[in-house]
């Protein structure tokens, strides 16, 4: 494929091939791969009226010795029978999502970027209520389908240090539906984001909703704090996304650079005894932050915003270590897709 790797940003660029399931009457079908990318839908489709929709998020690399690989897609097919389940959809067998996955991702394997280029593949599977529903309810048929596209960082800069803001507004309420990945979320997380862009700010650090005293995070992403004395902290919460990266990231500080890490409610008042902080998630993997404006009170991260943290730089190359297969991965971390 004849693509400036370097230079592509976090967007869409059509591929080839998608995979698309129905179901109706209470069964998927066998579902495959198409070359159709638009969808006709009813003007009364759950999706449209009530926003019943549900999506995951990974990525395909290609390893040094030329495999292509994905990082625990076990994981993003368990979260996704979550949220289906919080928003009274169907659930997609946990097999079938995996094989969606390699399936669209070896007919389209020209798109996954090559090995150092610093871009990836990002895999979009998704779930939406299709047949027309008026009355609130959930739909009788629904749509899973997963494309694929070649993506760069998701920060403009890589891993330039960001400014984000503390909100004014909530992403989640206490027991709604922050902890699963629904597109609602992210509905309501766009003014927000367009406000802190208009003020200069990269990303919105949100609050927990009931006390508004608690971090909890971004509208993509999970944080990481690490202390001065190196103690890698992260918020606690009901009503935050768990992030896969998250998850294995704290894994990675406990188990294999030998970090003590703390899962744990982190107070808002915390933020200046914090040496450094990142964002991380699939999209994100580890975007450090310079700077938090709480409400034009600057607090300045002793990382500085010109380079990535000394801590946040070691699971940041440990974690890509283990993704693109440079260094050892733990048990069932690294799934290669068959490519035939
Ligand atoms: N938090 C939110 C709100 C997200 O949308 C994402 C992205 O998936 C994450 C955190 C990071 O999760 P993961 O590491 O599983 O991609
Ligand atoms: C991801 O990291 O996969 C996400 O879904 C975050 C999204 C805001 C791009």
């Amino acid at each position: 494929m004849d693509m400036d790797w370097g230079s592509i940003g976090f967007s869409y660029n059509k591929t080839e091939w998608r995979y698309v399931s129905n179901y109706k009457q209470g069964a998927w079908d066998e579902g495959g791969l198409t070359q159709e990318d638009t969808i006709t839908l009813s003007e009364c489709a759950g999706v449209l009226q009530y926003a019943q929709t549900i999506f995951e998020g990974l990525k395909a690399y290609t390893t040094a010795d030329g495999r292509v690989v994905t990082f625990r897609p076990d994981l993003n097919a368990a979260r996704f029978s979550d949220s289906a389940k919080r928003l009274e959809m169907p659930l997609f067998p946990e097999e079938r999502f995996i094989e969606a996955v390699e399936k669209v991702v070896c007919a389209n394997r020209q798109w996954v970027p090559p090995y150092g280029s610093g871009a990836t593949m990002y895999i979009r599977p998704y779930m939406f209520g299709s047949s027309a529903v008026i009355g609130v309810k959930p739909a009788e048929e629904y749509q899973f389908r997963v494309f694929v596209t070649p993506v760069g960082p998701y920060f403009k800069g890589g891993i330039k240090p960001i400014v984000i803001r503390v909100s004014d507004f909530d992403r989640a309420a206490p027991h709604g539906t922050g902890d699963i990945k629904a597109g609602l979320n992210y509905a309501m997380s766009l003014h927000a984001l367009i406000t802190a862009h208009n003020e200069g700010f990269s990303e919105n650090m949100y609050l927990d909703p009931a006390t508004r005293t608690k971090v909890e995070e971004t509208g993509g992403a999970n944080f990481i704090f690490i202390k001065k004395d190196g103690t890698l902290v992260t918020p606690k919460s009901g009503s935050i996304l768990p992030s896969i990266t998250r998850r294995s990231i704290c894994y990675v500080a406990e188990h294999i650079l030998g970090m003590k890490v703390e899962h744990r409610e982190v107070f808002l008042e915390e933020l200046p005894d914090f040496a450094e902080c990142g964002l991380c998630g699939t999209a994100a993997v580890i975007s450090p932050v310079g700077k938090i404006n709480d409400h034009g009170k600057e607090i300045s991260l002793p990382s500085g915003m010109e380079n990535i943290g000394p801590v946040l730089k070691e699971l940041y190359d440990t974690l890509t270590g283990i993704q693109l297969g440079k260094l050892e991965a733990p048990e069932g971390w690294i799934h290669e897709i068959p490519l035939d």
